[in-house]
């Protein structure tokens, strides 16, 4: 462990994916992509900004052909909780009219955001539309989601790393863990 990961680091109680844990896991979910999806051309669609490393390693690990587009909502505020406010930053760069789009998340929670996202694509007319969650943190559901593809089944903690934030930090850290109580209270 270098310098900055540990000092970043020194604020996680506990590691609950980790790196290498993460890597297998997107690697799997690549190869169910390719397969499902074989003789078309999936479009991905990352939600930013917790997605990026999570679509980073799911391009690679998608052995066919495929392309991006993302997209931008607010939900949390800088705080822990979600507010239920979904609003849209940045839309796609291009239509998804007759594509096989699939969403593109690093957790989902309340199920908020990616109701309010898969209620808006609807509307475009895409050919297919699914979710793919790294995280489903099922116990905090609040609206009935459908998730194609999901990594890891999340404990009801607030979790930090590999794109996943708190106040903006720690989302370059490589693997996914809990923070201290006490970094909360020193915002
Ligand atoms: C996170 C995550 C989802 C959403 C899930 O994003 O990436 O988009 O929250 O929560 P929900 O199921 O309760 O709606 P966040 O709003 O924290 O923004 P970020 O991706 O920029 O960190």
């Amino acid at each position: 462990m270098d310098m900055w990961e540990d000092s970043l680091g020194g604020d996680i109680r506990e590691v609950l994916f980790t790196r290498e844990k993460i890597q297998e896991k997107v690697d799997e979910i690549g190869e169910e992509i390719r397969r499902d999806y074989q003789g078309r051309r999936v479009l991905l669609v990352g939600i930013l900004n917790g997605c990026f490393p999570f679509m980073a390693d799911l391009a690679r690990a998608i052995r066919g052909p495929m392309e991006v587009d993302f997209m931008s909502v607010s939900s949390y505020g800088g705080g822990t909780q979600s507010s239920g406010v979904v609003r849209l930053l940045k839309d796609l760069n291009s239509s998804i009219e007759g594509r096989d789009v699939l969403l593109v998340e690093d957790i989902i929670d309340s199920g908020l955001t990616a109701r309010y996202l898969m209620d808006n694509l609807r509307t475009r007319h895409p050919a297919s539309l699914e979710v793919c969650s790294l995280l489903d943190k099922t116990d905090a559901r609040a609206e009935e989601v459908s998730i194609r593809y999901v990594g890891f089944k999340c404990p009801l903690e607030f979790v930090v790393g590999y794109g996943l934030d708190y106040d903006g930090l720690y989302r370059n850290l490589p693997y996914i863990g809990v923070l201290k109580e006490g970094v909360y209270s020193r915002k």
